[in-house]
């Protein structure tokens, strides 16, 4: 199982690399690094995977996996800056802001959102599904999704009940779209699309919960980045305000039901269910 995710990875690495080069000024330098330093790749994982467990391959499809990577990236470009969280590291090197400047910064994560959509056009796949993907992840990015929950992350103010949703938004809602892109690409039907979505954010605000875990009590070195942040921050880090055993229950039963919904989907590939849980028990 290890050599089947390792060898998915290094496709994705390669490919994420893929018209962008070191040696062509500032703009192309930061995006390559950026690139360059190993995230887990675990949202371009999920949607080829899924490909997989439909008996599809999944290298056909890697310009979405790359661009659901992309879309990630700008996301933690932006996330780390001084105006948001203000973070110096970031997959154990210095943030694209300390390496290069916030300028270079914002436009990185600018040139990685709008490459994320150039990749999906090329596609070689038949144009209707070009839309519908671009269609899912612009929801899952936009306001009712990613964007909209930083900007909900930004401005909490202690409201506990205010975690569900901002971790649904920042996080989970672009998690089901990878997971939804998938589903286009191997033809799910509608009523399916609505289980797998559900899954998508069970499984997401379970993964965003594990990662305010991990700001608790991760080991920095192993994340990669600086933790014990959340609190002085004054960020909806949900153990903070419910306690650590209360959230480790809740991951169980997110991935539980996420699970179950495999089921009643008839999704049993080893190593899709695998990465789901990955996403949730992880120390990293
Ligand atoms: C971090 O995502 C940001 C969150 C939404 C919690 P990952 O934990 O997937 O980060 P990388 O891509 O592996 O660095
Ligand atoms: C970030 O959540 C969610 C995004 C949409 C980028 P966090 O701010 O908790 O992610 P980390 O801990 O910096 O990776
Ligand atoms: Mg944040
Ligand atoms: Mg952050
Ligand atoms: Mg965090």
């Amino acid at each position: 199982m290890s050599e089947y995710f390792d060898n998915l990875t290094n496709k994705t690495n390669q490919a994420l690399l893929k018209g962008f080069s070191s040696e062509k000024g500032i703009l192309e330098s930061a995006i390559y690094y950026a690139l360059s330093v190993k995230g887990k790749r675990l949202r371009p994982l999920l949607f080829l995977t899924l490909i997989d467990a439909f008996d599809k391959d999944p290298l056909l499809y890697m310009d979405i996996a790359c661009a659901v990577e992309y879309i990630h990236t700008y996301s933690l470009i932006h996330d780390d800056l001084p105006a948001m969280d203000d973070d110096d590291f970031r997959r154990g090197m210095p943030t694209i802001h300390k390496k290069f400047s916030e300028a270079i910064a914002l436009l990185a994560g600018d040139t990685l959102l709008t490459a994320a959509f150039e990749r999906i056009s090329s596609a070689q796949i038949a144009p209707q599904k070009i839309v519908n993907i671009m269609k899912i992840l612009t929801v899952g990015i936009g306001k009712e999704g990613m964007a909209g929950g930083q900007a909900l992350d930004l401005e909490f103010k202690g409201d506990k009940d205010m975690i569900l949703p901002i971790h649904r938004k920042k996080t989970a809602e672009f998690i089901k779209g990878a997971l939804l892109s998938g589903a286009e690409i191997v033809g799910m039907r509608e009523e399916e699309k609505t289980i797998l979505g559900e899954a998508g954010i069970s499984i997401g605000i379970a993964f965003q919960m594990a990662d305010d875990l991990l700001d608790i009590e991760g080991d920095e070195k192993e994340v990669g980045k600086k933790l014990q942040k959340d609190k002085d921050n004054h960020s909806p880090n949900s153990i903070l305000y419910f306690g650590k055993d209360y959230i480790k229950q809740q991951i169980d039963s997110g991935c539980r039901k996420s699970m179950e919904l495999l089921k009643e989907l008839r999704i049993d590939f080893p190593p899709f269910l695998a990465l789901m849980e990955k996403m949730v028990y992880r120390s990293k």
